[in-house]
């Protein structure tokens, strides 16, 4: 099948082309993202292979359309980009990668914990200039803390395992659904406004949908324990930055890592570092001491980027065999 790859980079083409030699699809690259203005790009290609910060609105889905696109394969897990309805509305397919390398997301989130409340960037930075002083980088020990986990699927449970049973913390857990794997492990399930009240770590690991959207606003900075630790590495806008902002000039906010945020569609994926960054709040943030960003790369080892790879390239040898793509994302699913 010919397919439009947008948001293409270096290592995409790499993991792509070693994959599709079992598929034998025609792959063009395009570095634009992906949005209404760039969606005549794809015109004469049936099918468009798109990252988590490509733009999938109504209005690009008509464009898509409208230039003879029937297939939007997503190389990643989460959806909260693509206007699901509109893309049924029009008889667009869409499918992602339902799970690639979990493993990937949850270690790279337990490193974010252990840089920041160890201070181990900082620390790195003093060496570095011969400062071996100690002061300012006290941490705090993981044992023993109380960790909150919001969202226990395929990473959340990973990270809730490593807490619990590598590092003796007591999880607290929230989720729609419980894991009874994680039970018999010690993690107890409590409501979410237990979990936030509670937990001396919070790590967020649910989808951003209407409901999560904003999970930690104000009111919840507010009731949280002090010094609370915010750990984010699955969608920016699971937080409200600027109440964040506003708990760490307090000192209620004790730390924070973050691998996703709100507005990271304006930043992440490229080398700005020759650019005037307009995004203020974005700027306060890397003012903090306490507070660590990475830019969107939990994913990133070699096989979460093989099995995306494999996982996208034989949707869509589905979708053109005319078959029902097994990791095929349905409106109905989504907003439940
Ligand atoms: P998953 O679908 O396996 O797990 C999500 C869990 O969240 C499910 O158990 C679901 O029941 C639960 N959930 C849904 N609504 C909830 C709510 N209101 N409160 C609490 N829990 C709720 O997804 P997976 O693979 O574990 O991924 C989690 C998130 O991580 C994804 O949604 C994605 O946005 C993000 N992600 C980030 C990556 C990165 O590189 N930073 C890479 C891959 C995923």
């Amino acid at each position: 099948m010919r397919v439009a790859v947008f948001s293409a980079k270096a290592y995409d083409r790499r993991f792509l082309e070693a994959a599709n030699s079992e598929f034998g699809h025609e792959l063009d690259y395009f570095d634009a993202r992906l949005d209404a203005a760039t969606a005549r790009l794809a015109s004469g290609y049936p099918a468009v292979c798109v990252f988590v910060n490509d733009r999938l609105d109504a209005a690009t889905l008509d464009a898509l359309a409208a230039v003879g696109v029937r297939t939007v394969a997503l190389r990643c897990a989460g959806y909260n980009n693509v206007d699901l309805t509109a893309a049924e509305t029009l008889g667009v397919t869409v499918v992602r990668v339902p799970a690639y390398s979990p493993e990937a997301v949850a270690e790279f989130t337990l490193g974010l914990i252990l840089a920041v409340d160890r201070n181990i960037p900082r620390a790195w930075s003093r060496v570095r200039e011969n400062n071996f002083a100690l002061d300012g980088l006290i941490g705090r020990n993981l044992s023993g803390r109380v960790a909150g986990v919001v969202g226990t699927g395929r990473i959340g449970a990973l990270v809730a395992r490593m807490l619990r049973i590598g590092f003796g913390c007591e999880v607290l857990a929230s989720d729609v659904f419980q894991d009874p794997d994680l039970v018999a492990a010690g993690v107890r399930y409590v409501p979410v406004e237990t979990l936030l009240r509670e937990a001396d770590l919070i790590s967020l690991h649910c989808p951003l949908t209407p409901a999560t959207r904003h999970l930690i606003d104000a009111r919840a900075i507010a009731d949280a324990r002090p010094g609370v630790l915010i750990v984010n590495t699955s969608r920016g806008a699971l937080i409200d930055t600027n109440a964040l902002i506003e708990g760490l000039k307090s000192r209620k906010v004790g730390g924070v890592a973050l691998d996703v945020y709100e507005q990271e569609a304006d930043l992440f994926f490229e080398d700005l570092s020759n650019e005037i960054i307009q995004d203020d709040v974005f700027q306060r943030l890397l003012t903090f001491p306490n507070v660590l960003i990475t830019g969107h790369q939990a994913f990133l080892t070699e096989e979460a980027l093989g099995a995306i790879a494999r996982t996208t390239l034989a949707s869509l040898a589905e979708v053109e065999a005319g078959r029902e793509p097994v990791n095929r994302v349905v409106a109905a699913v989504v907003k439940g």
